[in-house]
């Protein structure tokens, strides 16, 4: 997949297959500017406004508190590209948009909308990331007061379908009966896996404000005697052990690569003999292969996010076998790559 101009007219269409356009020069010219119009339009509440409303352009001034004459440029820009729609002098969410915001997967899209002015604020700083390599990791220095709720509602609505698929990708020979969902997030994963097999208790390992997100999922699946959570820093907190079932899902991407065989070791430590674990994560490919769209973009994003990156997932593979699993299949869902072995 890559991103680039879509031609929607025939005249269009047949003028971008000419490839007369100088596209990959163009494109990130005219994105500039459409998504700093996104995020300026999200920073300033107008979707949420525009979606219940159609309102002229002085009301909208007058809500947001802005200038006329800047928001009469901003709403006609977000209606050039597509985002709102304007009838009698009105704007409002265009009826294409809506299908983002109220389709199958509109909690992954309304999460993205969210959180993406927070990620742009990091991105800022990329220039001198790339040149000193140094990052605060924005889960121990939060970009801004909101990021956290922000970031929460992100991961709870981009993990729904992946959920659903890793639970039927992951076979056991007999029902697990104890999980340890490393970095486990808002609970995603271990309330879908308790729902499927109901003998297994879940502990997850996360940092306290995904801790308190997850318990009100918890609650809200009424599995509050099987899942727990085990709050803080992983590398200071106590796992336990004995445990017939490891996930790490999008977590190895938050450490260096360091960091990741350290957690990888302590994993194989925590399963009991023959206990699974199961990593999950953007497929970024070894050294040569062709680095795919997603790939590229994943790593970047972790690395201005955390200072980290997208690991190659043969890289993990050796990890995994250096620390002593064996047996390693490697299984994909979409864009992402599961390497499930066992101990
Ligand atoms: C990208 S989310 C992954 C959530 C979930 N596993 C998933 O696949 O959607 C990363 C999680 O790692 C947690 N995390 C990052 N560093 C951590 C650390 N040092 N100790 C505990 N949790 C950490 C974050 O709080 C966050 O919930």
């Amino acid at each position: 997949m890559k991103i680039g101009f879509k031609g929607e007219k025939l005249s269009e269409k047949l003028f971008l297959a000419t490839g007369i356009l100088p596209e990959m020069a163009i494109m990130p010219f005219f994105s500039t500017v459409v998504s700093n119009a996104y995020l300026t339009a999200q920073r300033l509440d107008i979707f949420s406004l525009l979606e219940k409303n159609s309102l002229s352009v002085k009301e909208v001034a007058k809500k947001t508190e802005a200038d006329e004459h800047g928001m009469r440029v901003l709403l006609e820009a977000l209606t050039g590209f597509g985002y709102l729609e304007r009838q009698n002098g009105k704007f409002q969410v265009s009826r294409a948009f809506r299908k983002s915001l109220d389709g199958n997967m509109s909690e992954m899209a309304r999460g993205m909308m969210i959180f993406a002015p927070d990620i742009a604020k990091k991105f800022e700083n990329l220039d001198k990331a790339v040149k000193t390599g140094e990052v605060e990791n924005f889960h121990f220095t939060p970009i801004t007061p909101s990021s956290w709720s922000h970031y929460l509602t992100f991961l709870k609505g981009v993990s729904k379908e992946p959920t659903k698929a890793l639970v039927k990708k992951v076979k056991f020979d007999a029902p697990p009966r104890k999980m340890l969902d490393i970095a486990g997030g808002p609970a995603q994963y271990s309330i879908a896996f308790c729902r499927k097999y109901q003998n297994l208790e879940a502990i997850i390992l996360d940092l306290p404000e995904s801790a308190a997100a997850g318990e009100a999922e918890i609650k809200k699946a009424e599995l509050e005697g099987r899942i727990s959570y085990i709050t803080g820093n992983f590398f200071e907190t106590d796992w336990g052990g004995d445990y017939d079932f490891a996930l790490l899902s999008n977590m190895l991407h938050c450490l260096t690569a360091e960091q990741c065989q350290t957690v990888i070791k302590k994993t194989f430590e925590s399963l009991r003999p023959g206990g699974l674990i199961v990593t999950n994560d953007v497929d970024f490919p070894g050294e040569d292969e062709e680095i795919q769209m997603v790939a590229g973009w994943s790593s970047l994003l972790y690395f201005t996010m955390m200072g980290t990156r997208t690991h190659p997932t043969p890289i993990i593979e050796k990890w995994l076998s250096d620390a002593g699993f064996t047996k390693i299949k490697k299984t994909k869902i979409e864009n992402s790559a599961q390497l499930i072995c066992r101990k």
